[in-house]
């Protein structure tokens, strides 16, 4: 027999299980309610199950064209248009992805070179940096300003050197909850105005914007739109997470590059989800109403939370929640915030993501994360057991 052939060497070293699936596979050893990994525990619309039904039975299951199926790629269009004004051809402009994970690597993929700067503001996706990794660029991390999470645009323009290539932003933030303003937006556009610094805009929270609040996608900026890769999740608009279907709205310069690497990464994504959804996209209600659905399970997971010793942070949008543990009435409280979590699920029976996870440095600011896309019946379960803290 031949010897074992050694481990590969690593792309991605400092990469190991992600904190999510880690917290998922102990809440379910524990019997947890799984506040950790933001997905519903409720099911989507059955209008859109029997429109993908209804897809495969008209014959929609070989390849659509690589981009994706023209008539999702026109809903998306008109949407834009209808939504934030901007004017987009969905021949050139719009392509479909396997979600937001593989639109957001391949826009990595499609414009940073090797030893490219990336600017990502922390605390922030767990993807962002390995996919910058993987494109051989460098991460220059900016943090949000601590407490407030808002950005900090002295820092970011810091940041900015001849060598940046790309910013990545997300707003409505996970795993914050805050939501960019029109003058934030105006800010970075001023900033950027001078560069050639392409711009990753992350917007899978789109409609979990909450207190009348608007969402401002850089789709209404202009000279923003111009240097963007926009970025949309089905999964998180429609409680389809497992579906995995998104879009990446961008210049036509730009939507070529990521063509180039789409097509060779997945080359296109699944058909009848793509006709389903793009028959179910022309009633523009469930999107409508989802910042009204989140915000009344926001608003009851935070009136029960306040009787309670954790300390509520703000949550303006997407569909998590925010707290401080410094002042709860346990010795636990002292514990880094990933142990906390650990022994939260475990003895609390709620499972939690610490903050530290979205930080390279592991920054503990005895803050942690809950998602509330919940059954009513869930969050109550689990603000009983949280009562007890
Ligand atoms: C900020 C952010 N970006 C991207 C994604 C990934 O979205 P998708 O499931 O469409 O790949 C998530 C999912 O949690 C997210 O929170």
């Amino acid at each position: 027999m031949s010897a074992p052939l050694p481990a590969p060497a690593s792309r991605l070293p400092n990469v190991g299980t992600t904190i999510f699936s880690v917290m998922s596979a102990l809440a379910t050893e524990h019997g947890a309610v799984n506040l950790g990994q933001g997905f519903p525990d409720f099911d989507c619309d059955p209008a859109l199950v029997d429109a993908v039904t209804q897809a495969m039975q008209a014959g929609h299951n070989q390849y659509p064209p690589m981009p994706g199926a023209p008539a999702l790629r026109q809903a998306m269009a008109a949407k834009m248009q209808a939504l934030y004004g901007l004017a987009c051809n969905p021949d050139t402009e719009i392509t479909i992805t396997a979600g937001a994970t593989q639109a957001i690597l391949t826009a990595v993929l499609a414009v940073v070179h090797p030893g490219d700067e990336v600017i990502v503001l922390e605390p922030c996706y767990d993807s962002y940096v390995p996919n910058i990794e993987l494109a051989g660029g460098v991460a220059v991390r900016v943090p949000l300003t601590p407490g407030t999470f808002r950005p900090d645009f002295d820092r970011i323009a810091a940041a900015l050197s001849p060598r940046t290539r790309a910013i990545i932003v997300n707003s409505p933030h996970n795993p914050s909850g805050t939501v960019w303003t029109e003058a934030d937006m105006l800010h970075l556009q001023e900033l950027m105005a001078p560069t050639h610094v392409l711009l990753i805009s992350d917007e899978v929270y789109e409609h979990m914007v909450f207190d009348g609040q608007v969402h401002q996608s850089v789709a209404r900026f202009p000279a923003l739109a111009r240097r963007a890769f926009i970025v949309s999740s089905f999964g998180k608009t429609y409680h389809v997470t497992g579906w995995k279907v998104g879009t990446v709205v961008a210049p036509a310069p730009l939507t070529a590059e990521f063509r180039k690497v789409h097509q060779f990464n997945v080359f296109t994504v699944n058909t009848p989800m793509q006709h389903a959804l793009a028959t179910y996209m022309g009633n523009p209600a469930p999107y409508r109403e989802l910042p009204a659905f989140y915000q009344r399970k926001r608003d009851l997971f935070r009136e029960g939370l306040a009787g309670t010793r954790f300390r509520l942070l703000p949550g303006e949008g997407t569909y998590f929640q925010c707290v401080d543990i410094s002042r709860l009435a346990v010795p636990e409280r002292e514990l880094p915030e990933s142990d906390f979590c650990q022994w939260l699920t475990r003895e609390i029976g709620v499972a939690a993501i610490p903050l530290s996870a979205f930080y390279g440095n592991g920054f503990d600011q005895r803050v942690v994360r809950f998602c509330f896309a919940k059954k009513d019946d869930t969050l109550r379960e689990a603000l009983t057991r949280l009562s007890r803290l």
